[in-house]
């Protein structure tokens, strides 16, 4: 059943950089770029590394892993190369009284 989960306050989010939060199994990162707020997976698809380690690049709105450097698409968590092919699950968010919501499935 799909649920809204408070992650955080707005204001927890800085510009750019990945926040992390765990929930059950999940390893989940929220980034905010501009007035836009991305919430993926974490945990590269090609192998197990955290992308909160990787390289943001805010114009385009991707990171790129610290492995092995494949780079994702975070609106859509599609790898944009090699050697990831699978993508990142994406989350639906939403901002209610200053706070952050993330609807899990
Ligand atoms: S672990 Fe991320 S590209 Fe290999």
């Amino acid at each position: 059943m799909a649920e809204w989960l408070k992650i955080c306050q707005i204001k927890d989010l800085k510009e750019s950089e990945p926040y992390e939060y765990d929930h059950d199994e999940r390893k989940l990162m929220l980034i905010k770029i501009q007035k836009d707020i991305f919430a993926t997976d974490r945990i590269c698809t090609h192998a197990y590394a955290n992308l909160t380690n990787g390289f943001m690049n805010e114009k385009e709105r991707t990171i790129t892993c610290p492995l092995h450097m494949s780079n994702f698409r975070l609106s859509d968590g599609v790898p944009l190369n090699l050697p990831a092919e699978e993508p990142l699950k994406t989350y639906q968010t939403k901002i209610e009284d200053g706070s952050i919501y993330v609807l899990i499935e």
